[in-house]
């Protein structure tokens, strides 16, 4: 059972959301071992900026942003592999206001065995290819003036640095409204103390995409 008095006083003290955020308590949404599952306050930040009437999250994993939606009472739509669905191919409406997508990043986790899982893409290019993919779709299936906002982290492949936030942000020039950058906790890394020239990778960005020219 979530305390709903937290949401109502998250909402009460929240400050405007800005292009650097950080959730040391990840909050009661959704379910915290879901591998790479996500804070549910940024769920709540990205909703109280933009007031979205209808919610998709094609790649929902532990349910954060169902629980989030659920608390709002915003209208919420679901759907993840796990579960059946194959969002990058299966019919999952159209219409919504905001769309949250948290795809796998990579092969960091893989999350199940089925082939058309994203986090099973193999070479890195098949999955930039299918991130592009998911980008038009998703993009499509805005309502208009809608905000598709992803969220994804770097990662490091023997001692190669991936910059797939870069990928991100350049899928779209032209409907690129915002990068919120968002400091990671409770990562493997942090716990980690480093000597040397070891940079190690402590943030993920949020990068927002609107459907209207922007000028
Ligand atoms: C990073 S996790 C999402 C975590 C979620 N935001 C949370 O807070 O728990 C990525 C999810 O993408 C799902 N996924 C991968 N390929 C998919 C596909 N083709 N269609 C739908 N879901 C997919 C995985 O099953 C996984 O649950």
């Amino acid at each position: 059972m979530r305390d709903q008095q937290k949401l109502v006083d998250y909402l009460r003290h929240r400050t405007p959301l800005t292009s650097v955020v950080s959730y040391p308590n990840r909050g009661p949404w959704g379910n915290n071992r879901y591998p790479g599952n996500c804070s549910g306050y940024l769920l709540i930040d990205l909703c109280a900026t933009y007031t979205p009437k209808r919610v998709l999250d094609p790649m929902e994993g532990g349910q954060t942003s169902r629980e989030v939606c659920a608390d709002l009472q915003i209208d919420y739509t679901g759907y993840d592999l796990r579960t059946g669905t194959d969002s990058l191919h299966d019919d999952i409406g159209e219409g919504y206001d905001l769309i949250f997508w948290h795809p796998p990043y990579h092969d960091m986790k893989q999350y199940t065995d089925d082939p058309r899982d994203v986090s099973r893409s193999g070479s890195m290019t098949v999955f930039l290819s299918l991130l592009r993919a998911g980008y038009r779709r998703f993009f499509e299936l805005l309502a208009p003036d809608g905000r598709l906002a992803i969220l994804i982290g770097d990662l490091r492949r023997r001692g190669h640095y991936a910059p797939l936030t870069a990928e991100v942000a350049r899928l779209d020039q032209a409907h690129l409204e915002s990068i919120v950058v968002k400091v990671q906790h409770n990562v493997s890394s942090n716990k980690t103390t480093y000597t040397g020239s070891f940079v190690p990778i402590l943030h993920e960005t949020l990068t927002i995409y609107r459907k209207t020219a922007l000028k």
